[in-house]
């Protein structure tokens, strides 16, 4: 385990949502299993004034509401040990003096963190004011800056948002982070497929039929319209989450699990994604928005009753898109990826589904009356999950087929979990740039899922529309290449058998 400089994390919009739900539940687990710096000073930052006692009482409060009895008391106090609260009113001009005073007059490590929890339209702001008032300038400590996605709004707005970076900061003090990189699972799919042999004479166009990435969510968007409604499912969770993932599926293997190689093999990836153009975004991407319906039993509103929703949104809570990566691997292979709130379920996971034999021996002995392909299926959340379909004989007299689901589960129930912001802050306190994303990454990206933000953002007039609780808009299913494809929603065998409704 590596010893940790000793460091001050600030964290602006400390009082929001991500702070609340991740930050600081997955400060406190790492305060737990005594992963944090021995000397790691926090101070929380927002526009609220709250005193010192009042916010360490709004801490504790989130903690005893996650851990309840559970709660480690002892390390409860130490946690609460480490934090300050400053407020940052809007328009006070003064505030970055003062926490440059606070900052830079005893107490605080002058290893820096600048955490960013903030509306991404807030970003350039606080980094300009961060440097003029000179804390991002590294004398006596290393600073670093996390930068939360979306990075940008389109491809554009992603290099004005750089070149603003760009004015006090080099690219090794920027992190941008992605938090499916920081799950487990997701990084199991380099070890599966890195550390296994015998995958890789199979991972490719001759035996794959096409590969599935879901992201689906039973909640609707919460309290946060404000951030929604200007980013909608494609942006939110494609052009980052699950593009991230595709990347992952789809690499050549880097030279070396270094930084850059690991980077410079997705953005390999994610350039050779045949580009979408304005004439096939139909063909290629499905948008719908949640009608009212019911939700594990509970009735539930539609998208446009949310607060501070528009009457007439066309925003997509969920969005499907069908990408073709031209390379020797994938070539003619389809990477369907969907995403959406208030789905049926909350799942995410990578199916693999692979060709049929060439020869369709066995095709009358199974009671679907045609051939059933291989899957593997890497289930991301809510079970972290390896499992491969096989068809093996039914005992019994006679030649029947049935489907053998191999579950490799390496999952135990005392391993360790952290969750992905967890690992993430401590490769941030590292210095460890592995798991966050590149600027050409997050430009590629971009180039990706440009022309189809386009095109939707001048088709305002209509959307299609699903029911609470469903799995999506019955439309989506256009964008398979053939009549035997079809969302897969359950990892279970009589999943490959589950149509949408
Ligand atoms: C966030 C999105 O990045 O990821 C949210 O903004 C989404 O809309 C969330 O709910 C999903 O991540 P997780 O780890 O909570 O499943």
């Amino acid at each position: 385990m590596k010893i940790l400089d000793a460091c001050t994390l600030t964290i602006f919009g400390v009082g929001g949502n991500l702070s609340q739900r991740k930050l600081i539940p997955a400060l406190f687990r790492l305060e737990m299993a005594m992963r944090l710096p021995e000397q790691l000073v926090i101070l929380g930052c927002d526009i609220a004034v709250h005193d010192h006692d009042a916010w360490i009482g709004f801490v504790a409060g989130i903690l005893h509401g996650i851990y309840q009895k559970d709660i480690d008391e002892a390390a409860l106090q130490r946690f609460c040990r480490r934090w300050h609260y400053l407020a940052i009113p809007p328009g006070d001009d003064a505030a970055y003096g003062r926490l440059a005073e606070l900052l830079q007059g005893g107490g605080f490590p002058p290893n820096m963190v600048y955490y960013m929890a903030v509306r991404p339209a807030d970003y350039p702001a606080i980094v300009d004011k961060l440097g003029n008032a000179g804390l991002l300038r590294q004398n006596g400590g290393w600073r670093r800056v996390v930068i939360e996605k979306p990075f940008g709004y389109d491809l554009l707005s992603a290099q004005t948002l750089q070149s603003s970076l760009y004015k006090h900061l080099d690219e090794p003090q920027i992190y941008r982070i992605d938090h499916y990189l920081g799950k487990g699972t997701v990084q199991n799919v380099m070890v599966f497929r890195f550390a296994n042999l015998l995958l890789e004479p199979l991972w490719n166009h001759h035996y794959i039929d096409h590969v599935q990435i879901t992201h689906s969510e039973i909640h609707g968007i919460e309290n946060r319209a404000d951030y929604y409604e200007g980013a909608g499912a494609l942006r939110d969770m494609i052009q980052s989450h699950l593009l991230q993932l595709l990347t992952l599926v789809a690499m050549e293997p880097p030279v070396s699990l270094s930084a850059e190689h690991l980077r410079d093999e997705k953005v390999k990836v994610l350039k050779s994604i045949r580009p979408i153009t304005q004439n096939s975004v139909h063909a290629h991407a499905f948008r719908g928005q949640y009608s009212d319906g019911i939700v594990e039993g509970k009735s539930v509103p539609g998208y446009l009753e949310e607060k501070g929703v528009a009457p007439e949104s066309v925003t997509e809570t969920y969005a499907a898109l069908k990408l073709f990566i031209d390379n020797w691997r994938w070539a003619g292979v389809p990477f369907y990826l969907r995403t959406g709130k208030r789905l049926a379920e909350n799942s995410s996971a990578i199916c693999i589904r692979f060709k049929n034999p060439p020869q369709d021996l066995l095709h009358r002995n199974n009671h679907q009356g045609h051939s059933q392909p291989n899957w593997i299926m890497l289930g991301i959340q809510p079970n972290d999950c390896l499992k491969v379909e096989l068809q093996v004989k039914v005992p019994g007299l006679d030649l029947l087929t049935r489907t053998l689901s191999l579950d490799a589960t390496y999952h135990k129930d005392n391993d360790d979990d952290f969750d992905a912001y967890a690992s993430l802050l401590l490769d941030v306190m590292q210095g460890d740039h592995s798991l966050f994303l590149r600027m050409d990454e997050v430009e590629a990206a971009w180039r990706v899922v440009d022309p189809v933000l386009k095109v939707w953002a001048m088709e305002r007039d209509f959307i299609n529309t699903y029911p609470a609780g469903s799995w999506g808009p019955r439309g989506t299913y256009r964008l398979f290449d053939r009549d035997d494809q079809f969302w897969r929603h359950s990892l279970n065998p009589d999943g490959a058998d589950l149509q949408a409704y």
